[in-house]
């Protein structure tokens, strides 16, 4: 089938990519000409594991190309999909200016009947005002559907969160566009869920802040862990092994961060308290998330009393593992916090460094290193701040070597706290 897709960031070019996979044709359109450029030339904007090879391998196959002009997208394809940011406003409120202009602007190139699917993540509601606007804006009053298909994948395991979908969420105002979802999803294989527009506008909104509940509930009981001696992994394993609870996003850390979980929530508090609802249970969410970023920078500063002119290692800059991404990263957080303490930093991130240096600059108290095992070298203390595995494999007798002291604060519980001990570092981790 011929589908366009709006939007060439994380969703929107690995949607197109996985589209053109199973078969589709696919044409990816953005209005940054460098990003499309630089898509054309074979370059790659984003890190995600195995992206780069099915954008290559498809764009070469003819099912996949890339254009700055919504015109022809709309023209060539019988559905559009919408996969443009809906970024946070000051007020936890989202902007949906994006959605409302390309809704307008492939109002204006409809010449026949087309099926305009919304993929971006936005308030219930937001499909039936894109039809509106269609409605209002299209010159050759053609017919239309709207349907909401949000998406669920994670980034850092987008290509295989597409290929292999827990779901399909189909929301629609009638019948009509359904069989042609059907057709376009078929080759994943997943479970499809047809429900109304705002249903499906709902479901995404509430299995982000879902998700987001369970990690702020298994750091809630780390607290608990740590002020009675118990292991909150070990208490984790226990509760996931009831297939009511599931063992995922149980793992606790210095709290979530990232492009989502921190805007959706305040997003859907907000859309909830436009709703008449006070979301309380969310506020607690996000009030927990915080305060666990504030007791690790206390366990921090209180072992090392003083952080001022003390030298700290920080192993991870990214949000999570697995991507370059540092929006809201709990880590840049950290470092940021770190810093205000008057801490001089030795950063690394595998993959990140790159989009770090933006939000988090080079200077004299922050010191950029390429290699890991380089990373302590002089260090009063490391600290690891994102949960990727190769961070597992420092050499931890060389950094006891040539750090002052061997002290490691985990805050995504990497190591095994007695293993720690026997090697002789002084090791603080989350809720162990
Ligand atoms: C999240 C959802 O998991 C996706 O299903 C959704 O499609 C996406 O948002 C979106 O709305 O676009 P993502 O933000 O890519 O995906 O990352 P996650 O893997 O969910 O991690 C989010 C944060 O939670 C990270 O900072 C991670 O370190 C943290 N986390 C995750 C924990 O602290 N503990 C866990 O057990 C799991």
């Amino acid at each position: 089938m011929r589908l366009s897709i709006i939007g060439t960031g994380y969703v929107g070019l690995t949607t197109g990519a996985c589209f053109a996979e199973v078969g589709h044709d696919v044409t990816c359109v953005d209005s940054d000409e460098a990003k499309v450029g630089l898509l054309k030339s074979g370059g790659m904007p984003i890190y995600e594991p195995g992206l780069e090879e099915l954008v290559h391998k498809n764009v070469a196959a003819g099912r996949l190309r890339f254009t700055t002009s919504i015109a022809e997208g709309v023209e060539r394809a019988l559905v559009i999909f919408i996969a443009v940011p809906t970024p946070p406003l000051p007020d936890g409120s989202v902007d949906l200016s994006f959605i409302e202009k390309v809704a307008r602007e492939i109002a204006g190139c409809m010449t026949s009947y087309k099926v305009v699917v919304d993929k971006s993540t936005v308030p219930v509601r937001t499909g039936e005002k894109v039809a509106e606007t269609i409605r209002r804006y299209c010159r050759a009053r053609v017919d239309f559907d709207v349907v909401s298909n949000p998406e669920f994948l994670r980034e850092g395991y987008a290509v295989e969160d597409l290929m292999h979908p827990d779901r399909i969420v189909i929301g629609v105002q009638s019948p009509r566009p359904v069989p042609v979802m059907r057709e376009i999803y078929e080759p994943f294989g997943a479970p499809i869920i047809v429900t109304d527009l705002n249903s499906a506008e709902l479901i995404k909104h509430a299995s982000n802040s879902f998700l987001a509940l369970k990690i702020s509930y298994i750091n809630a009981i780390s607290v608990l862990c740590e002020a009675t001696g118990a292991n909150v992994q070990e208490v984790a394993l226990g509760m996931g092994m009831d297939h009511r609870i599931g063992q995922e996003f149980l793992q606790a850390g210095i709290g979530f961060g990232g492009s989502c979980f921190p805007k959706d929530l305040s997003a859907f508090i907000k859309i909830a308290e436009q709703l008449g609802y006070d979301f309380r249970l969310l506020k607690e969410v996000q009030r927990i998330n915080a305060e666990q970023m504030d007791r690790f920078v206390k366990k921090i500063a209180d072992t090392l009393w003083v952080l001022k002119e003390k030298t700290l290692g920080v192993l991870g800059l990214a949000f999570k593992q697995n991507t370059d991404d540092v929006r809201m990263s709990p880590a840049i957080e950290l470092c940021q916090r770190l810093l205000r303490e008057g801490a001089r930093l030795r950063v690394h991130d595998p993959k990140a460094m790159s989009k770090a240096r933006a939000v988090l600059p080079e200077g004299p108290n922050v010191t950029y290193v390429d290699d890991m095992n380089a990373v302590p070298e002089g260090c009063d203390a490391l600290v690891v701040a994102t949960e990727w595995d190769v961070f597992k494999k420092l050499d931890l007798e060389r950094a006891r070597k040539v750090m002052t002291h061997p002290i490691l604060f985990d805050g995504r519980n990497l190591f095994d706290p007695r293993e720690m001990e026997r090697l002789g570092w002084i090791y603080k981790s989350i809720g162990r």
